[in-house]
């Protein structure tokens, strides 16, 4: 009887006492991202913002828990209670569309001092499906990763429609989104806009070409239109070459919702029991300084972390292309080494154009598959030209554009099964060429052997400009069969795994990530290449507006730019201060120049030889906006504050101009720097009456540099040293 009456005692105790909720922090230096069980074992974003001193705070918090579509659930799911987008959606074998996801366990280990890993595991009661999210901590540079991993044990594959990377809440009084759009030769335009109620979304279907208008990054100014020294500005992109979308909701309490992660248009994914779906990562940044500071916490984040060899150097070059296009012989190409050499650069890369026998490729419309070098044009083949290129001084890189394939090629010919194509349609051909089915692991094979032949008969190649001029189109896989929605990210996954084998085999190979310009410029496949091509269009003016947009997220060094003849009004230094604002090449024929412009090339590679350790590894500092004005200015400087270099441009600045002095940002106020104005013509000396001249870094910053002029299309480089260097 005693007994019986204790157990019933506890019994009641049992049932009346409350499970805690689990409190889960995820934090950089600057950021906490807090999240937090519910009443209903869901789990809740509980805060997201400047980092709490003291963790206890965040506990008075209200969590954003109801079981409405008012809840923060960290990754809601559709079909239940949610109101709004969610951000995961699966059909399950009985045909219902519902899920409701609930916390299990989760894990947070140090991988060092600067990272950490948190993984949750989220799971239905009712259907064997299970979700983890995953969150990376990057504490100094402020950056976190977060992704998901999707697994389900139902008998049969299930359907998932929706499938995000990452859901974001926010509660502001205002939200200002900054998109990159624009075109082939019209890349990343920045462009403002306030969100109201309803959704804004930022996507592509364009598959391998996939950021041809919109590239996978933006900005979300909070309370304000992000300014580049002050606010709060997030910053986020997804890791992936491939379709992507960013849903920004406003819902009807003005919450903003950031959802981001893979576009699933035509890709409702067929997922295998047991089989595990991996997100790509979106990675972001929250500044509390503006979106300045967010590019210098991405760029730290990028060079130590993701881009391939972020720490390393970077190799200048001499580039066929816009001085041949296909029409060049072995006579052509040695003198142009010889050219490179003069220079002074570290390479000369052979462009399109080098392959093809049964279908020479002598424009874009064939050979396009056919990597043997074409023997009546270059009858010493690739090593002929390796060897040339050694005797004349220079390393030789080379052009391939593996994923691609013309009509008119032995390829086709003789794999047709290879091509993305309707089996019932005729092609739609974009730059007469289509897409190879990279889903296919002999097609894999085919592109991973393009680099691996050449290198295999060339060890001394030492560089690689991988391009990718079509978007995918005639979506069908001949090889997945009835797993058509699976394509577009199968067909991402096999260029990895193409990617990874050529990363496996030649670690060291730096290589150019290119798409008919900047149509690929995502941090995944930059873990794979060293650099990316930003646009067609080297136009310096438009080239002020392209660096400017991709510096908000890529460091210089992941940025090539080449003095080229687009624009001939501007002269052969602006072009040249414009490109060195990046990773410097040239695709130009030296010898239609002047001889002072010769000189001054030759001049500015030493000269960009002696700063690049700055201009690669420096922190950005945008100090006079292209949109805002008529003059743009930016400079880096190196992380002890001893080094810096400043791009001034006058683009086209008006009589009315009321010139203003530039001031500095990012030097050490207590430091003496002296400011030398380098790239001149030759026989000119500087006009500037700081030249040669020295000043505390506090007078640098607060009263500035008289810098601008009412030149049209006119520029300055200064290096600025601390003196006692
Ligand atoms: C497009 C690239 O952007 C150009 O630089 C050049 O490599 C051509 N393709 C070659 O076809």
């Amino acid at each position: 009887m005693k007994k019986t009456i204790i157990l019933l005692m506890l019994l009641i105790g049992i049932s009346t006492i409350k499970a805690d909720p689990i409190t889960i922090r995820i934090s950089t230096d600057q950021t906490d991202l807090v999240l937090q069980t519910g009443k209903n074992g869901r789990l809740f974003q509980l805060y997201l913002g400047e980092k709490f001193s003291s963790p206890s705070d965040y506990t008075n918090i209200p969590l954003k828990e109801k079981t409405d579509g008012m809840s923060w659930e960290t990754y809601p799911v559709s079909g239940a209670d949610s109101y709004f987008e969610p951000a995961f959606s699966i059909e399950h074998n009985d045909g219902n569309l519902t899920s409701i996801l609930k916390y299990v366990s989760h894990t947070s280990k140090k991988i060092d001092n600067n990272v950490e890993e948190t993984i949750i595991t989220l799971r239905d009661d009712l259907y064997p499906v299970e979700v983890k999210l995953y969150y990376t901590t990057f504490a100094k540079e402020n950056v976190i990763k977060s992704w998901t991993e999707i697994v389900h044990k139902e008998k049969k594959a299930v359907s998932i429609k929706q499938y995000a990377s990452s859901m974001l809440y926010f509660r502001n009084s205002s939200y200002h989104l900054t998109e990159f759009s624009g075109d082939w030769a019209n890349e990343v335009r920045e462009s403002t806009q306030q969100l109201n109620f309803g959704k804004k979304i930022l996507d592509t279907k364009l598959g391998a070409r996939a950021n041809m208008f919109v590239s996978p990054f933006f900005t979300v100014g909070l309370d304000q239109a992000a300014r580049e020294n002050e606010g709060v500005v997030l910053m986020g992109t997804l890791a992936w070459t491939g379709n992507f979308r960013f849903t920004f909701e406003v819902d009807n309490l003005d919450n903003l919702r950031v959802i981001s992660g893979i576009n699933p248009e035509a890709s409702h994914y067929v997922l295998e029991p047991n089989e595990v779906f991996k997100t790509p990562e979106f990675i972001f940044t929250l500044s509390n300084q503006g979106k300045g500071q967010g590019s210098r916490n991405l760029h730290r984040w990028a060079r130590k972390y993701q881009l391939k060899d972020g720490e390393g150097d970077r190799l200048s070059l001499l580039n066929n292309w816009e001085a041949t296009y296909f029409d060049f012989d072995e006579t052509k190409l040695a003198g142009l080494m010889k050219e490179a050499k003069d220079l002074g650069v570290d390479m000369f890369l052979l462009d399109d154009g080098w392959f093809g026998n049964k279908y020479p490729r002598h424009s874009d419309t064939q050979g396009l598959g056919d990597w043997q070098v074409t023997k009546n044009k270059l009858p010493n083949g690739v090593p002929g030209l390796v060897k040339t290129a050694k005797e004349a001084g220079v390393k030789f890189g080379i052009w391939v554009e593996p994923e691609m394939v013309n009509s008119k090629s032995e390829l086709y010919e003789k794999h047709p099964d290879w091509v993305i194509q309707l089996p019932n349609r005729e092609p739609y051909y974009f730059r007469n060429q289509l897409v190879l089915d990279l889903s296919n692991p002999k097609v894999q094979d085919h592109a991973f052997s393009v680099i691996d032949n050449l290198m295999t008969e060339n060890p001394d190649i030492a560089y690689f400009k991988w391009d990718c001029n079509s978007p995918i189109t005639n979506i069908y896989s001949p090889y997945l069969k009835d797993k058509q929605n699976n394509l577009y990210i199968e067909y991402v996954k096999g260029l990895y795994n193409v990617l990874d084998r050529i990363k496996a085999k030649y670690p060291n190979l730096p290589m150019m990530l290119c798409s008919g310009g900047g149509g690929r410029s995502d941090y995944d496949a930059l873990q794979y290449f060293t650099e990316f091509w930003c646009s067609d269009n080297t136009d310096p003016i438009e080239r002020i507006f392209i660096q400017w947009g991709y510096s908000q997220f890529f460091p210089a060094k992941a940025m090539a730019a080449h003095v080229t003849s687009w624009n001939k009004d501007t002269s052969v230094k602006f072009r040249t201060d414009v490109a060195m604002m990046c990773k410097l090449g040239f695709d130009i024929n030296i010898k239609e120049l002047s001889k002072d412009d010769q000189t001054f090339c030759k001049d500015a590679v030493k000269n960009y030889n002696n700063l690049k350790e700055v201009i690669y590894d420096g922190d950005i500092y945008r100090l006079a906006s292209p949109y805002e004005g008529n003059h743009a200015s930016v400079m880096y400087v190196d992380e002890p504050k001893d080094k810096a270099v400043l791009y001034v441009y006058d683009i086209f600045p008006r009589y009315a101009d009321n010139l203003k002095n530039l001031k500095l940002q990012g030097l050490d106020k207590n430091k003496s720097y002296r400011v030398k104005e380098i790239n001149l013509m030759p026989g000119k000396t500087s006009k500037l009456s700081c030249n040669e001249k020295t000043f505390s870094g506090e007078y640098l910053m607060k009263v500035g540099l008289d810098l601008f002029t009412k030149d049209r299309l006119s520029s300055r480089i200064l290096e600025i040293t601390a003196v006692g260097l």
